[in-house]
């Protein structure tokens, strides 16, 4: 397949996968010996890439563990988690699938899988299983990766994304209570649990009464260091025969405050505006910015649609550089925020709707710096 230069709005590997060093050294040391781990960032920063990478390097460098990934979120109830989670296992814990047949019989009787032979070259197979609270008990089906370890004299990291999805299904905490419980026992199945949505993933691991309280290692991933991103969009630009000074590229990086998707998103607009031989020009890259506005205008108009009048007049504080001093009555006038007891309910909100971040010490950021800059160029 041809290289990208850019890419973005899918999990990277290999050419257009960065950084990340520690964070794959500590969850290679994890998967190896088995300790749970929770990863938790922002959207868009790189979890998904960062664990498909780690995933791929594990395949290469020790056979002994093996890695099965999976996502959440179209998981609306227990049931199609326990379905999603009983396919992936045994796809990925076997190459053909003849295996699969013989492995679900063993372990999971009582069931006639469909497996779908995709007409595409190269797609992937998909096994329907018609798992059901007649067919099996959950415990039962928790207990697969364990058993396939077992037999196979090996070790089964199961990695969950989206799984802040967790905390929508249907009585959650049940099913929140039902998997540590099996989880907890298994002596060759470890877990990687990592999502988005800060507000939901801190429901379900940062809370002292929750069943997923101090369940493992917690990695919160934070951005890629300016230096990196230069280097790779400098080099990118150079194995396309095309140019831009480091210091532009810094800049770029910097307008998007090093946010993973956005820095390959923007770069991939200037990208495609320099000809061939030719250097990046100031004028191209304020046209970039203006497109990337323009390409993510929808995202954000949805965003602002459900806020109140409040609402929009705290995010334009933030925007305007307030970050902790929202309760003095000079700020509350001359942003409208209301009364005291208002802006605790509206900060509330906001963190809950992931608009706003917390950066210690109350200070409140918005959590996506585009949002920001579209929110002051365009609205504010
Ligand atoms: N290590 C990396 N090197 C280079 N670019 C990256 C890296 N990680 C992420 N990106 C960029 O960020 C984008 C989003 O990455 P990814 O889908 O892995 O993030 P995520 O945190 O899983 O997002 P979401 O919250 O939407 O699930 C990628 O398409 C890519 O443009
Ligand atoms: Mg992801």
């Amino acid at each position: 397949m041809e290289k990208k230069s850019f890419m973005f709005g899918a999990a990277v590997t290999d050419y257009n996968f960065i950084g990340r060093e520690e964070e794959t050294r500590r969850l290679m040391a994890n998967f190896s010996e088995g300790i749970n781990t929770i990863l938790i960032s922002p959207r868009r920063i790189g979890k998904t890439s960062l664990v498909k990478q780690v995933k791929k390097q594990m395949e290469k460098t020790n056979k002994d563990v093996l890695v099965v990934y999976l996502d959440m979120f179209a998981c609306k109830t227990e049931y199609e988690l326990y379905n999603a989670l009983a396919a992936a296992v045994l796809k990925q814990t076997e190459s053909h699938a003849e295996k699969w047949l013989e492995t679900t019989k063993e372990f999971l009787i009582r069931l006639t899988p469909k497996i779908t032979f995709s007409p595409e070259p190269n797609a992937d197979f998909s096994l329907s299983l018609g798992i059901t609270p007649k067919t099996h008990t959950p415990e039962e089906i928790l207990s697969l990766p364990e058993k396939i370890a077992q037999k196979r004299g090996k070790r089964i990291v199961v990695c969950i994304d989206e799984f802040q999805q967790l905390g929508e299904l249907p009585d959650s905490l049940k099913v929140q209570k039902r998997l540590r419980s099996v989880w907890q026992h298994q002596q060759r199945t470890s877990y990687c649990l990592f999502g988005c949505k800060m507000h939901l993933m801190n429901t379900i691991f940062q809370r002292r009464n929750m069943p997923f309280y101090q369940f493992g290692d917690n990695i919160f991933l934070g951005k890629i260091p300016t230096a990196l991103w230069v280097d790779y969009i400098v080099q990118h630009f150079e194995d396309r025969n095309r140019h831009i000074s480091r210091e532009m590229a810094q800049r770029l990086t910097e307008t998007v405050e090093n946010y993973s998707s956005y820095v390959q998103q923007l770069a991939w607009l200037l990208f495609s505006r320099v000809n061939e031989a030719e250097t990046a020009t100031e004028e191209q890259l304020r046209l970039s910015i203006a497109d990337l506005l323009n390409t993510n205008e929808p995202l954000f108009m949805q965003q602002i649609e459900p806020l109140s009048a409040y609402q929009l007049h705290f995010l334009r504080a933030i925007v305007n550089d307030v970050h902790t001093a929202f309760g003095e009555q000079k700020v509350r006038e001359e942003y409208q925020l209301g009364s005291p007891s208002n802006i605790t309910r509206l900060k509330t909100v906001m963190l809950s709707k992931d608009l706003v971040e917390s950066r210690g010490r109350g200070m409140l950021y918005l959590t996506d710096p585009v949002f920001g800059l579209w929110l002051q160029h365009r609205i504010i």
